[in-house]
């Protein structure tokens, strides 16, 4: 669906993106996280055919951007970062033009406008003057346009920045609906919990470099070499702790009311044998959790601050 091939992007000697190469099948959704400055914006402006690349291709259902990029906007849609404001225009009017200038058909028009407003919940507002709008509506307005000629493939760099919490979370759930209905989305951030929940891929870049690249819960796994585990238990906590301070892969062991929380590098079969030597030496287990590495921690260990 999405295939970036050794995309390189220099502005006047500098190299904002170097040598980047991934792929996306139908369906995925994507997020392309990276601190600021680290060449998001400038990867998906290329993708919309926005920007020219200085070397390499990137190709969105087959089509190149080098030399297709007609047929790369009728399949794909661009939520920029920031998007100009219309004075005198209503939500109504607004997407009624962009609608005409995708050539979306006079007669399937209305129903098209209300499906995008039914779907990004304006509806109620689409007789509000644009510049009226709050700024998580307008956000959504914005993807409301980007929906209008039904595109399978959705570039969004940073659509949910400068919303409240609770428009963050409505964005998400926006985003989410967008993927089950089919399509494949590219979705940028420099907050990675935010994507944690809806994307199946990452990539992390930064200062143009790709650091890695795959399903989420693989990259997690190739990063988070320790991990953490709370065991819940009903007695004998000191025994507990000072039975796990023994094992030479466990290290920060500590009790927090009936939770023993402790660092593990072994393999499973290890916390296996551990739990059996708890239960022999009369200790009651009645949990075991491991904690989920976030994203928020890998990324941290990825990127070593290179733009800083
Ligand atoms: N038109 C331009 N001319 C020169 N340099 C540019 C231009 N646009 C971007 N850059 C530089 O390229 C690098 C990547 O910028 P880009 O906007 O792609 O980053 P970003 O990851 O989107 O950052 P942010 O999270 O702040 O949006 C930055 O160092 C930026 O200064
Ligand atoms: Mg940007």
């Amino acid at each position: 669906m999405i295939e970036i091939k050794n995309l390189t992007k220099m502005y006047n000697g500098f190299r904002a993106v170097n040598d980047m190469s991934l792929s996306l099948q139908p369906g995925d959704a994507f997020g392309f996280i990276g601190p600021n400055g680290a060449g998001k914006t400038t990867t998906i402006k290329i993708l919309a055919t926005l920007l020219e690349p200085t070397e390499g291709d990137a190709f969105i259902c087959g089509y190149s951007v080098r030399n297709n990029s007609r047929k790369i906007r009728e399949v794909m849609g661009y939520m920029p970062d920031f998007f100009g404001i219309y004075d005198q225009v209503k939500t109504w009017e607004y997407l009624n033009f962009f609608a005409s200038a995708y050539k979306v058909p006079g007669h399937r028009r209305k129903a098209v406008i209300t499906d995008v407003l039914e779907l990004t919940d304006l509806y109620n507002k689409r007789n509000d003057y644009v510049d009226n709008l709050s700024r998580g509506m307008k956000q959504r307005l914005c993807l409301a346009r980007v929906l209008i000629h039904d595109p399978q493939v959705l570039l969004l760099d940073e659509p949910a920045s400068g919303l409240d919490p609770r428009a963050r979370i409505e964005m998400r759930a926006l985003l989410k609906e967008l993927r089950t209905m089919g399509k494949t989305v590219f979705v940028s951030s420099h907050i990675l919990t935010e994507l944690s929940d809806f994307v199946n891929k990452i990539g992390i870049i930064e200062a143009g470099q790709l650091l890695a690249f795959g399903e989420v819960d693989m990259i997690l796994k190739q990063l988070t070499v320790t991990r953490i585990f709370k065991i819940n238990i009903l007695n004998a906590y000191d025994r507990a702790k000072e039975l796990l301070e023994k094992v030479s892969h466990i290290n920060r062991v500590e009790v927090k009311e009936n939770i023993i929380q402790f660092e593990f590098r072994g393999t499973d079969e290890e916390l296996a044998e551990l739990i059996k030597t708890l239960v022999i030496e009369g200790i009651k287990v009645v949990g075991l959790q491991e904690q989920k590495a976030d994203l928020e921690s890998v990324f941290m260990k990825i990127t070593q601050g290179v733009v800083s």
